[in-house]
């Protein structure tokens, strides 16, 4: 379906055009004064510096031209050329009842040309526990993935797992130290490793901190583990096979995780997936000559004339020889080209990776790994700060799991839920429903949290906030869904669900309800532009107050002309199916009962 602002443009457009003046002027923005209108139109101000006239003589002509047109309610001109518009109530009506009868979709087309889209998300290092700093990767990547699928592209995430660094190598030394006869250690040993992995995920857990404080303080164990990772990275087969046992256990560990903040990967690679693909991609760069020695490192300058700060040229090798982050993540495009060819890679990680991005963007295209066609993006986010405005930390200081920190939520909200069922004297949720609920509430609280916010801003976690049933929070959109989602089941229990139109609007409120609802399309089509869930959640917010604010108003349930109080249901189903279908695209879902 077109938006219904392309609907109100085209006919303002046509009038303009009509009345002799260029079309560009047709432009029509959502009203800034919504106690003035819906919508308006500010190019008579414009066109007259073109004609040479008083901008309302413009205007005037534009509102008159439009005075008959059955989309509007009223047009009017105001000085000094202003062109203020409301909707017809009758033209809305016959919009949203389409978008109704539009199932799933609700107006909003899918994408004509799909395109075929990675999401690099996650980003999980492989030993070490998931962190509060993971977590904005994983809410957003999921939520920008979810959007292009309902968008109707291909969309691909993969987690991208780090499993190449020295962690791998301070692993290795430090279970050697704790199982020095394991076979894995033996050189001379040709035949097969055990399937079983020689460790648990809780031993591997307490192996990674161990080893990685040794490391900081024991300047030989720092080398075993330095030689390790590079004897790894050269192949050595024992090490190989321990590394497929961390990857699998920790893997495991990982899904479990991921599970819970339902977020999940199409793909499971990793940065040890793009080390086959480096040999060939670095001889390219030599023998084309973008690559070249300086300071003994194999460099690829990346500067151009139009930078107003100083880029530093892309590192493809150390002197040593050895790869770096950027190397793999260069040899990754390789090896994502290859398997997917898709039309565009999105990166999701901490702003302070920028300038890493920059840098294998400009080489990947500059040595022709990409094409000029496909799109590489990466969203920076800001840092997730604590109440002191500092970066999110445990109480003695330490980075918080991001599993307790999940805990710690999940209990604040339980104690919430079984409040809120003593006031309510709704006594009959069993302990294991209010527990269920209680997870489902304060997912929604964590990502409505993170989402709400633009990504590349920092901002405070502030759980009491986030938890509050009141005010922009998740548990404020999901109270909303199940106070209609009652509704409906009051009406359902005594009604079959009507197939009627809805109605034009009984009352300002209703209008109001309808004229957001109907923003829908257009609001999706430009989070998917933008990549901004935050859009979503201003959008859900707002056609949430706009539904209390006629729920407050309107009697639904005891209303006795049955054909409106058939297009009030029609309404519910509606609003309820929107706000499910964004939250959806969100990460979250809601309960039956809160
Ligand atoms: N593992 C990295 C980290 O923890 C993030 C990886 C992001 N993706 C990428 N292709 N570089 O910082």
């Amino acid at each position: 379906m077109k938006t219904l602002i392309d609907l109100i443009t085209e006919q303002v457009t046509n009038a303009f055009t009509g009345q002799g003046y260029d079309a560009k002027y047709g432009k029509v923005t959502l009203s800034n004064r919504p106690d003035l209108c819906e919508y308006q139109c500010n190019g008579a101000m414009a066109a007259a510096k073109e004609y040479k006239c008083a901008p309302f003589m413009i205007s005037d002509k534009i509102a008159q031209a439009l005075a008959e047109n059955e989309l509007f309610e009223s047009v009017e001109s105001v000085k000094p050329g202003f062109i203020n518009m409301k909707v017809s109530p009758a033209y809305l009506a016959k919009y949203v009842s389409d978008m109704k009868a539009d199932e799933g979709r609700f107006g909003c087309d899918k994408a004509a040309h799909p395109k075929t889209i990675i999401v690099d998300y996650g980003g999980a290092n492989v030993a070490k526990p998931l962190h509060v700093g993971h977590l904005r990767s994983a809410v957003i990547g999921e939520s920008i993935k979810r959007i292009g699928k309902f968008m109707g592209h291909n969309m691909i995430g993969d987690v991208h797992l780090g499993d190449w660094g020295l962690q791998m190598g301070l692993i290795i030394v430090e279970l050697k130290e704790r199982k020095p006869d394991l076979v894995y250690y033996d050189e001379s040993y040709t035949g097969e490793y055990p399937k079983e992995a020689p460790f648990t995920i809780s031993e591997l857990e307490d192996i990674y901190p161990t080893a990685s404080k040794k490391s900081k303080e024991d300047e030989a164990f720092r080398e075993a583990a330095m030689e390790a990772t590079s004897q790894l990275q050269a192949g050595r087969r024992g090490y190989r096979a321990l590394l497929a046992h961390i990857l699998d256990v920790s893997v495991t560990d990982l899904k479990k995780n991921y599970d819970n903040l339902n977020v999940s990967f199409e793909l499971w690679k990793g940065e040890s997936d793009a080390q086959p693909y480096i040999p060939d991609m670095v001889q390219m760069m030599k023998d084309k000559g973008f690559a070249y020695m300086s300071e003994g490192a194999l460099v690829v300058d990346v500067k151009e004339d139009t930078d107003t700060k100083e880029i530093p040229p892309c590192i493809i090798l150390k002197s040593d020889g050895a790869s770096l982050y950027s190397t793999t993540d260069l040899a990754t495009i390789v090896m994502r080209m290859q398997d997917y060819n898709p039309d565009a890679i999105i990166y999701l990680t901490d702003q302070r990776q920028s300038m890493h991005f920059v840098q294998v963007f400009r080489c990947a295209r500059k040595t022709g790994l990409v094409g000029p066609d496909v799109e590489l993006t990466h969203i920076g986010f800001g840092t997730m700060n604590g109440k002191d405005g500092k970066p999110f930390k445990t109480r003695d200081g330490g980075v918080m799991r991001l599993e307790y920190l999940l805990d710690e939520i999940n209990e604040e909200m339980l104690k919430k839920i079984t409040e809120n069922q003593k006031e309510k004297e709704n006594l009959d949720i069993s302990e294991e429903e209010a527990k269920q609920t209680a997870k489902t509430v304060a997912l929604a609280a964590v990502k409505y949290g993170d989402l709400s916010n633009q990504a590349s801003k920092d901002y405070c976690f502030d759980i009491e906030r986030f938890t509050s049933f009141e005010g922009n929070t998740g548990p404020y959109i999901l109270y909303t869904i199940v106070r209609i989602k009652s509704i409906l089941k009051k009406y359902t229990a005594k009604n079959t669900l009507p197939d009627a139109p809805i109605l034009g609007a009984h009352s300002a409120s209703e209008k109001n309800l309808m004229l957001v609802l109907s923003r829908f399309n257009a609001m999706m089509e430009n989070a998917y532009e933008e990549k901004a869930p935050h859009k979503i959640c201003a959008y859900i917010y707002e056609l949430a107050n706009a539904f209390n604010g006629f729920y407050h108003e309107t009697k639904i349930l005891s209303e006795e002309d049955l054909k409106v109080q058939a297009s009030y249901i029609g309404l519910l189903v509606l609003t309820k199916n929107i706000l499910e279908t964004c939250i959806d695209v969100l990460g979250f879902s809601a309960p039956d009962r809160m």
